[in-house]
């Protein structure tokens, strides 16, 4: 049986080149200093990937202003790629400009562990399995800090893409962690490593609903 990599949050995220639809990468050089989100799709030229494709191309300023970068796989050839992103600017008025992953052989699918296994119908022309809808949240230390996977039925939710990127920028900035449904702007937790003397200096006028569960605004953030 096949074995694949165990990819967890913490891991570093592996290293590979590819051919995409802006020319050859060194995935590691793209990454540079920034944020990126690797995201996969079952194939071109299918209804639900088409709508998602379309939406984070509207929001990629969304993502450039948090200093993420996007990038996208489908497993077919980067031909068949420039010919699907002109449909998906036609239908969905979403103009792709960030790089499109041709990963026909799943070389990056098999290296993040992006294939089906629980859809067995989820193949291509040649039997080969299909990927999943995944999406790998990558720090600019190369280090994975999200992992989402979707079926292919299910179309992502790119508002929650953005809100997590949020979430853990502000973490990483803070010492917060954020709560249930949390949206820029709301209250956040003050971090549980954080002393409650630490506290008051840090977020003054903290909340302490529990001992455990205390509660700040952050004034600063947008
Ligand atoms: C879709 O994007 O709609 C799709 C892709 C692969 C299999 C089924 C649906």
């Amino acid at each position: 049986m096949a074995t694949f990599p165990t990819l967890r949050l913490g891991s570093k995220a592996p290293n590979f080149q590819a051919e995409t639809t802006t020319g050859k990468i060194d995935f590691h050089e793209f990454i540079g200093d920034s944020w990126t989100i690797l995201f996969s799709h079952p194939d071109d030229f299918t209804p639900v990937c088409t709508t998602e494709l379309g939406a984070f191309a509207k929001l990629e300023p969304d993502f450039t202003k948090r200093g993420v970068k996007l990038i996208g796989l489908s497993a077919n050839s980067v031909e068949s790629h420039h010919g699907w992103v002109g449909d998906i600017a036609e239908v969905t008025g979403g103009h792709v400009s960030f790089p499109i992953i041709g990963d026909k052989d799943r070389q990056v699918a098999l290296a993040y562990d992006m294939i089906d296994h629980q859809d067995a119908t989820n193949v291509d022309s040649k039997g080969m399995a299909m990927t999943i809808r995944s999406v790998f949240f990558i720090d600019p230390k190369k280090t994975i800090r999200t992992i989402l996977a979707y079926p292919a039925s299910t179309g992502r939710n790119a508002s929650e893409v953005l809100r997590i990127i949020d979430s853990l920028q502000l973490g990483d900035k803070h010492r917060i962690t954020t709560p249930i449904d949390w949206v820029p702007g709301d209250d956040v937790i003050v971090a549980p490593s954080v002393t409650d003397e630490e506290a008051e200096k840090h977020f003054p006028g903290f909340r302490i609903v529990k001992p455990y569960l205390r509660m700040t605004s952050l004034p600063e953030v947008d």
